[in-house]
């Protein structure tokens, strides 16, 4: 298969550009971060770890709809099936609507859903084209529930989640699946220096194993949605 992954350096999207690493089949993984040598390292040491996968990979800032163009023109070019979009690149800012920064919400967005929806938008035609393909949206438990803290990157992750809502009911006549993905809290770089136990949230492997197990169901069923919390409850 040939799996698109934002975000793909650490945290989430590192984890599932590992576990479709680990297929022995091989695959073809497109990953980007903006970090360029961090995810040039990550991608060398995937390449390394698993000769059988062909990784590529491609510096980009999935705020910014010009860089999100960049990175699908990039894709475009190998002229191969899009198989699985993983739209998972996003950043997590507490706040809270009374006081967070002005331009919290719009910085959110940016990253959290223009990310998604443009890189979608710039492949579709793609993969209408082919009639198929499997497209995940990483949205958050914060995406279903309020947090007092949830501030600007929980309305931005409710917002994902109704674009991928939305795109799922588009998508059906054209054989295209489309699964939200709803993670709690997830061991990653975002939760470092945190303090908080890595025992007693989730690990990175547990969301990715989750998305590799829906990209193998039959044809004719699709995992619309994908909830996970860590054993003892959210945060
Ligand atoms: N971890 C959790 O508990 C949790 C729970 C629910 C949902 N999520 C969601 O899961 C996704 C991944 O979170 P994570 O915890 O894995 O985060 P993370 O550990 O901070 O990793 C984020 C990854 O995305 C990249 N990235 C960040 N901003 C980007 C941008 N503007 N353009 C391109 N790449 C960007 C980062 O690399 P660069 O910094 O080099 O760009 C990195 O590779 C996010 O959408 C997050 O909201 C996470």
């Amino acid at each position: 298969m040939n799996i698109v992954i934002t975000g793909a350096s650490k945290g989430l999207g590192r984890a599932i550009a590992e576990k479709f690493g680990e297929d022995k089949q091989g695959h073809g993984l497109f990953l980007c971060a903006r970090n360029s040598e961090q995810l040039r390292a990550f991608a060398l040491e995937l390449q390394g770890r698993f000769p059988r996968t062909n990784v590529q990979y491609f510096v980009c800032d999935m705020s910014k709809q010009e860089e999100v163009q960049a990175f699908a023109n990039w894709f475009l070019a190998f002229n191969v099936k899009l198989d699985v979009l993983v739209n998972n690149a996003g950043q997590f800012i507490p706040g809270s609507v009374h006081n967070e920064a002005a331009g919290a919400l719009e910085k959110m967005i940016e990253v959290n859903l223009y990310s998604a929806y443009h890189l979608t938008r710039a492949v579709l035609p793609h993969m209408m084209e082919a009639r198929s393909g499997h497209i995940f949206n990483m949205c958050s438990i914060a995406s279903l529930q309020a947090y007092s803290n949830g501030g600007a990157y929980s309305i931005s992750k409710f917002a994902l989640a109704g674009f991928s809502k939305n795109l799922r009911e588009e998508m059906k006549p054209y054989n295209i699946k489309v699964t939200s993905v709803y993670p709690g809290a997830s061991y990653t770089d975002s939760w470092s220096g945190s303090g908080i136990d890595p025992k007693r949230i989730m690990e990175a492997g547990d969301v990715a194993a989750m998305i590799y197990a829906a990209s193998y169901l039959s044809p004719q069923a699709c995992m619309e949605e994908i909830i996970l919390r860590p054993q003892l409850g959210d945060l």
